[in-house]
């Protein structure tokens, strides 16, 4: 199996301003957003199912300052492309908690407005396949046909809680089409029916794959027949549900897609019951916590010629950037970036989605936490800059490779 990633999973990440085409709602909390991609712009915007886009706008804050806000969120439908060369891109909004974007896009976007979209990204994505990638290539070559798709047939296992079904809900559609004997089982932890996204979607699918799409529904906060459908998912729960609702030995590929709680506790559950690492791919959910670490638009940091400090050089679409960082600031390389170059790629600046990769050309960095990147990227040299600070005098680092 070749290590090689599809040129679409890691590609400098750009925004452009794209305009909403439809907002239909999902549930009370949630809604579907679709923007209308260009001709022009649609080879940016190609993606494989499972990748995200970030979002940024300029809302009021707190105090009614306006203030720059990203948000991540999963594209939720298989890749199209129309006739006239446009194509489009569909994500899922839930309102979280507090969550200024979401609250503001659930009760105010509509159509005819518009956003900036950065081109996707993302790593949670299949790798099953004769190359490793062969089901997602001929995505990218089949969009209005997945009917045509060659993938290797496969059993695939995803396990979702709340929005973490938008990722796995294209990845599912994309996986089914691409191979008649390819089966697919999704266990989708919500608190009540009425907080489940895509119910109908999800229905519409089983109608499609009777055989070979299993889908269980487990409510925390509503009892359903099956007592192992409902409540929590936990140590016991998932064990249960892998012991008799799962064939979990014959699975080629898992994915993981919720709260941080929960994917550590399938992620752990499964290294336990013995399967390969390599077999698991997970997404978690941003904190959602808007103002999360430094970096969020460049924090001021003060100055002083007295102060040791650190020197950091990088190179962003080919041009390079200098500058400086006291020693006691401790801050992000990303933080420090951002005041010479405010187009520094990052999304969720919590070392979530891998946003703000680059590679350390010389000097040495120390990061605080890593949910994005794999053993195989650290090994070459890649850091989360969001998540790394200098540990040497002087560091350089290159986000184009
Ligand atoms: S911006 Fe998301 S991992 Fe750094």
């Amino acid at each position: 199996m070749t290590t090689e990633t599809p040129t679409a999973s890691r590609r400098r990440a750009s925004f452009h301003s794209l305009t909403v085409a439809e907002v239909r709602r999902l549930t009370e909390d949630a809604i579907e957003v679709t923007f209308t991609v260009p001709a022009e712009l649609a080879g940016q915007y190609d993606y494989l199912p499972g990748q995200y886009v970030a979002l940024r706008t300029t809302l009021p804050d707190e105090s009614g300052e306006p203030h720059e806000v990203r948000r991540s969120y999963s594209i939720c439908a298989e890749p199209r492309s129309f006739e006239d060369g446009s194509s489009e891109i569909r994500v899922a909004i839930k309102k979280d908690l507090g969550g200024i974007f979401s609250t503001w896009a659930n009760a105010e976007l509509q159509a005819g407005d518009t956003l900036d979209v950065m081109s996707p990204q993302g790593a949670f994505i299949s790798k099953h396949g004769k190359d490793g990638s062969t089901v997602q290539h001929n995505v990218m070559n089949s969009m209005n046909h997945p009917e045509q798709l060659a993938g290797e047939a496969g059993s695939f296992v995803a396990i979702a809680a709340g929005s973490g079904i938008t990722p796995v809900i294209a990845i599912a559609r994309t996986l089914l089409a691409a191979n008649p004997d390819t089966r697919f089982d999704l266990i989708y932890a919500n608190k009540a029916a009425m907080d489940v996204m895509f119910l109908e979607e999800l229905a519409d699918l089983k109608d499609k794959y009777p055989s070979r799409l299993a889908l269980h529904h487990v409510l925390s906060r509503e009892q359903r027949i099956a007592p192992l459908m409902t409540g929590r998912i936990d140590a016991e729960k998932l064990q249960a549900l892998l012991s008799s609702a799962i064939h979990s030995e014959d699975v080629d590929e898992w994915f993981l897609c919720g709260p941080f709680e929960l994917v550590q506790l399938c992620r752990d559950t499964l290294a336990e019951r013995g399967v390969k690492p390599e077999n698991v791919r997970f997404e978690l959910f941003t904190t959602g916590r808007p103002d999360r670490p430094e970096g969020h638009a460049g924090r001021p940091v003060v100055e002083d010629e007295s102060q040791d400090t650190y020197k950091i050089t990088f190179k962003l679409d080919g041009l390079q950037g200098d500058v400086t960082s006291p020693t006691h600031a401790r801050e992000s390389i990303l933080n420090a970036a951002l005041r010479v170059r405010p187009d520094v790629p990052f999304a969720c600046a919590g070392g979530v989605c891998g946003t703000c990769r680059a590679k350390v050309v010389s000097g040495t960095v120390t990061m605080d936490e890593n949910y994005a990147l794999e053993q195989d990227e650290l090994d070459k040299g890649y850091v989360l800059t969001c998540q790394a600070h200098p540990t040497s005098e002087s560091v350089t680092l290159d986000f184009d490779v």
